[in-house]
Parts: structure tokens; C-alpha cells; sequence
């Protein structure tokens, strides 16, 4: 995923601080970008710690900037994408259960969190969004593994916040 950067970039990346993983994907992913052979002049972190933990970050804390705030604050957004050229965009609550017991902020958080991180993408010209996608979008796989070309038919309001976000 990583690979075809060409120049050395300077990075946001959008929230994510796994709130269960311990070998954690912020981190992987952060350690995967500084191995490049052009490694980003610097790596921003944006999470509001709804449901993650800032405390996830301490072994690569020294490697990134860490704006707390939320993807639905566009300053907030302004803040750490300034001069990004790159943005994972992990931001999520990724929780059926939550989605159905409360779907408006799953939706707010998944489907018009990603808006806002697009929107803010635009203004700073960043140059590629990579979104985090969900096998929920595709409801009830007619096989596995699932497939992009697959029909998308989510069966919870989680599935169908990551499915707006696509
Ligand atoms: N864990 C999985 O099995 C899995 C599978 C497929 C896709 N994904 C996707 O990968 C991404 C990361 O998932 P994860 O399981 O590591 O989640 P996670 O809950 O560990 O991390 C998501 C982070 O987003 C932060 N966040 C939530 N709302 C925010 C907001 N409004 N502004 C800023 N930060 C906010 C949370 O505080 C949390 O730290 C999500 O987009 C998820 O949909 C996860």
C-alpha cells in the first residue's frame, strides 16, 4: 500500500489509535511508512479518543505529531492535514453493536466524519485518501473472501455508514 510513494511526503495521517488491537494499525502503519526509502518528513495523528486510547500511541510517540480532536471539526481537520500530501483515514466507530444502539453518531463518525475528512483533503490539495473499508458493506457474503465487484447489501447501520463512506 505503501510502496509508490515517489518523493519523500509529507504525511496526515487521519485518526486511528486501535482501542482492542495491541499490535495495533496505527502503529504498523506508521512503522511501514518509516521504513520507506523515502520516509514522510512527518507523521500526523488525529483521534478524539472516543473509543481509542491515546495511551495506544506511547511507543511511537516520539515519531508523530498527535492532534486530539474530531474529523467532524473542520479546524480541528485544518490543523493536522496542513501540508499533508498523503491521509489514512482509519477514523471510525467500528462497532455493529454501537451502530444499532446508537446510530446517529456511528453514522456522524463513519459516513459524515469522512465527508468532512474529504473536504478538508480537497483544501489542502492532499494528493491521495486512503480510506479504511469494511467486508460489512457487503451484509451477508455470497462466498468468501469477499470481493470488491461484490453487490454491496449492508445488514446493519454501521454497514451502511462504511458503505456511504466508499
Ligand atoms: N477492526 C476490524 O476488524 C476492522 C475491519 C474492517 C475495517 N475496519 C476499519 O478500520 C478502521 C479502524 O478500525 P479499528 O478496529 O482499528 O478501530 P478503533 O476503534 O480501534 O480505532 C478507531 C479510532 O477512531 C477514533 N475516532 C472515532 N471517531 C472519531 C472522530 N469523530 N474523530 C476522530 N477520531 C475518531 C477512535 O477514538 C479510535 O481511536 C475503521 O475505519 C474501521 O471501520 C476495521
Amino acid at each position: 500500500m505503501h510502496r509508490d510513494f515517489q518523493r519523500p511526503a509529507r504525511t496526515g495521517l487521519t485518526a486511528l489509535v486501535p482501542a482492542y488491537n495491541e499490535a495495533g494499525h496505527i502503529r504498523a502503519t506508521i512503522r511501514s511508512l518509516q521504513r520507506q526509502t523515502a520516509p514522510p518528513e512527518e507523521i500526523v495523528v488525529i483521534d478524539d479518543c472516543s473509543t481509542g486510547m491515546a495511551s495506544r500511541l506511547d511507543a511511537v510517540r516520539d515519531r508523530i505529531r498527535f492532534v486530539q480532536g474530531s474529523i467532524l471539526d473542520p479546524a480541528a481537520l485544518d490543523e493536522a492535514m496542513a501540508g499533508a500530501e498523503v491521509v489514512f483515514h482509519e477514523a471510525a466507530i467500528p462497532s455493529v453493536a454501537r451502530s444499532v444502539a446508537e446510530p446517529r453518531a456511528s453514522n456522524e463518525a463513519n459516513a459524515s466524519g469522512t465527508i468532512e475528512v474529504m473536504l478538508a483533503a480537497d483544501r489542502h490539495r492532499v494528493r491521495r485518501v486512503l480510506l479504511a473499508g469494511s467486508s460489512s458493506v457487503y451484509g451477508v457474503p455470497p462466498s468468501l473472501p469477499c470481493r470488491e465487484d461484490m453487490p454491496t447489501a449492508p445488514t446493519s447501520p454501521y454497514g451502511v455508514s462504511k458503505a456511504a463512506a466508499d
